[in-house]
């Protein structure tokens, strides 16, 4: 996780970005902290990395790398503002003993568009990542990589429309309308038994959580997941990011896993 120290949203690159709407910073840092030391709560290691002045998107740390089984397939960015991102990340598992760290050749945009399952790697393309960078990830992870075509600017990446519960077991929850119909009979064929959202729970961008097979950190305003997910078997845990919602990503986005 990367804290918000210099969040800012000075330029738009997705339909949740408006530079006229003023962020507050200090809220900001205080709901990024609350979801760091809930994680910590729950038992798990968070790492963090130094924030950069001239790299406001940073604290979407999810973005900048792709960690599977130790191997770090590090980032290439589709927009300018973000591109110095990935050459932070790859220094900091350079320096943190992963042997594995490729560069990539074609534009993925990490977890923003990768969602990893046992059997699969989920690959978002349409808006963000090249499709070119799927087979690239198939080669290095060793991985079938499921191709998903993102049809809504809003559901600009992968993750603000998906996100894997359990990966043992294959079981999601995911928006249908975010996706090409292609895509959604892809989805509905691979996971029949998946917790489909609605558009009103991924509209509060209910679908950009993180579970760690048990717990589910998710925005708060999602509240048609709860029962859902609570009649699975998790617990979801509701987390306000109001702030960095203003950025276009919530619990997800400002955080990557290290599998
Ligand atoms: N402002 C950032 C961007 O548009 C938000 C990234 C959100 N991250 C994510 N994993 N969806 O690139």
């Amino acid at each position: 996780m990367c804290p918000p120290t210099h969040f800012k949203v000075t330029y738009s690159i997705n339909p949740w970005m408006d530079p006229a709407k003023p962020v507050d910073l200090p809220l900001a840092l205080t709901q990024w902290e609350t979801l760091r030391d809930r994680y910590r709560a729950l038992g798990h290691t968070v790492e963090e990395l130094e924030p950069r002045p001239e790299l406001p998107d940073m604290v979407y740390a999810a973005n900048g790398a792709t960690v599977v089984d130790g191997r770090v397939l590090g980032a290439r960015f589709a927009h300018p503002q973000r591109a110095a991102e990935a050459a932070v990340h790859v220094e900091w598992f350079r320096s943190h003993g992963y042997p594995v760290v490729r560069e990539p050749e074609h534009i993925n945009e990490g977890e923003g568009d990768f969602a990893v399952t046992d059997s699969w790697l989920l690959a978002g393309r349409g808006f963000r990542s090249s499709p070119l960078s799927h087979p690239e990830a198939q080669e290095f992870f060793g991985r079938p990589v499921i191709g998903l075509d993102l049809i809504d600017p809003r559901y600009y990446h992968l993750d603000t429309a998906l996100c894997v519960l359990d990966a043992a077991t294959d079981e999601i929850m995911y928006y249908p309308g975010a996706f090409s119909p292609g895509s959604r009979a892809v989805l509905e064929r691979l996971f029949p038994d998946a917790l489909v959202a609605d558009a009103e729970d991924a509209a509060a961008l209910g679908l950009n959580a993180v579970s760690d097979g048990r717990h589910v950190l998710l925005p708060q305003a999602a509240v048609g997941l709860f029962g859902p997910l609570r009649e699975r078997g998790f617990e979801p845990i509701g987390m306000d990011l109001g702030e960095l919602l203003k950025g276009g990503g919530s619990v997800k986005c400002c955080t990557q896993e290290l599998r």
